[in-house]
């Protein structure tokens, strides 16, 4: 076996890391960290820590490490058939299988799903379907899409021009011309403090109003959401947001895309976030919990209006031009096949609502007096601790003092992973959907006394 000095070496010299800082990591001014195994919510090191790991990867190991009957499955597909494409009507018995199992879980009115690799891909996709429903529908002008600011849908040319977080566009010359964003639905950041939750929703509706009418609603193709925000800082919606947006969508034409890539399979305590906050989409994005991340899966979930014009589409132009070797990969079919399964037989789409209000019931006890804790919020195992200067006046730190990352290091030298989320100072936690109240209280004390070593208490 290598030993660690010698992995580390070749770390640093060959491998180009994603969201690092390249120099740093390269010059070994960065720490690195290889992972040599994981069981339940806890991932190992080489040299040999135990973390609880609170965030499940970057939210996407739902069922939690080591689970042998998706291990099984995949090596059970891989001996039988480990590759077939799926072009021109091939598919497997895994591939099959599991487009019944994700349209019988997803909202009734969805149709048919289109299987990709990874959640930006599948974005990508998802975009092209929507200028070309327009093009067969006659309206070759309707192609702008709106997504709003700490938005994340990926990081491809057009995923990241989707994703409204500056980080992603800074020096890579995005976001692309026909990408578009709006306010986004962060109560807590709400310019006028007077408004209540309502009248911040109908604020936020009114802002993509104006936005529609200023470029034309002829031009404008489709909203991009996540039912509730991810990576820009874990914020579920203010009441009526999603029932104001909708509305507006409606009254202009415009499709709506669910990216459900994180809240997709049980996340926030509901199948999905469409069920959680009463969204009727035109197209749905899933990933990370489809397999827990055991094997690369992404699928678009196509609902029956758009599935419609996709067919006349296809009798008026011949075979739909869009596809990648690997959709529907038979390994990841089959891991997302023994995933689902395993999702239904432990309960955790309802552990996940029960033991996440628990969480935040908790955290809030712990934290919620804290003088720099601005809001502790959440649904199901999506909860976020965001910290400020001074509360009260909403001031919020300088991102120089980087207060949520030095606190993130705080957590994980007392054997803790939460996420410093990209922009502001805010923890994010997203354990595996199987965590425990016991984890659970590891977490929270771990929590608090990280807080209390950063910030005093
Ligand atoms: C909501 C959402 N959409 C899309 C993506 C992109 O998925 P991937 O990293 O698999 O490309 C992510 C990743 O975190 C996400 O959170």
């Amino acid at each position: 076996m290598l030993t660690n000095d010698q992995l580390s070496k070749w770390d640093r010299e060959n491998f180009f890391h994603p969201s690092t800082h390249l120099g740093q990591f390269a010059r070994g001014e960065a720490p690195n960290r290889i992972i040599k195994g994981g069981e339940g919510v806890y991932i190992q090191d080489r040299d040999d820590n135990k973390l609880l790991d609170a965030f499940a990867g970057l939210y996407c190991v739902n069922v939690g490490y080591g689970r042998p009957e998706i291990a099984e499955a995949i090596a059970k597909q891989a001996e039988e058939l480990a590759y077939y494409h799926a072009y021109v009507g091939h598919g497997t018995e895994a591939s099959i299988t599991l487009s019944k199992m994700i349209l019988d879980r997803a909202p009734d009115h969805m149709s048919k799903v289109y299987f990709g690799l990874s959640g930006s891909d599948a974005n990508e996709t998802n975009i092209k379907l929507v200028w070309y429903y327009n093009n067969i529908l006659g309206r070759p002008e309707k192609k702008k899409i709106i997504s709003r600011w700490r938005g994340y849908h990926g990081s491809g040319l057009m995923t990241g021009s989707l994703t409204g977080l500056e980080l992603f566009h800074k020096k890579f010359d995005l976001p692309l011309a026909q990408v578009i964003h709006t306010e986004a639905p962060y109560y807590l950041r709400r310019e006028d403090e007077s408004m209540s939750e309502e009248e911040f929703s109908a604020h936020c509706a009114s802002k993509l109003e104006e936005l529609i009418l200023a470029e034309g609603p002829d031009t404008v193709a489709a909203f991009i959401g996540e039912p509730a925000l991810g990576t820009g800082g874990l914020v579920p919606p203010p009441a009526g947001y999603w029932t104001a947006i909708q509305a507006v969508l409606k009254k202009y034409d415009i499709l709506l895309i669910a990216d459900e890539v994180v809240t997709g399979f049980g996340r926030l305590g509901s199948m999905f976030g469409s069920h959680h906050y009463d969204l009727k989409p035109d197209l749905i994005t899933i990933a990370k919990g489809l397999t827990s991340a055991y094997a690369p899966l992404s699928g678009s979930i196509v609902g029956d209006g758009m599935w419609n014009v996709l067919m006349q589409g296809t009798d008026e132009n011949g075979p739909i031009g869009h596809g990648w070797t690997y959709s529907a990969h038979p390994i990841g079919a089959a891991a997302g096949v023994a995933n689902l399964e395993l999702v239904d037989k432990l309960g955790l789409v309802e552990n996940a609502g029960k033991t996440g209000a628990d969480m935040k019931a908790m955290m809030q006890q712990a934290l919620g007096g804290h003088k720099n804790v601005a809001e502790i919020r959440g649904e199901g195992l999506l909860i976020a601790l965001e910290l400020a200067e001074d509360p009260e006046k909403r001031k919020f730190f300088d991102p120089s003092q980087t207060v949520g990352a030095k606190i993130a290091g705080a957590l994980l030298k007392r054997g803790v992973i939460a996420r410093a989320m990209p922009q502001g100072d805010i923890l994010g936690f997203a354990p595996p959907l199987c965590v425990t109240a016991d984890e659970v209280k590891i977490v929270v004390d771990a929590t608090a006394e990280a807080v209390e070593e950063v910030l005093g208490s």
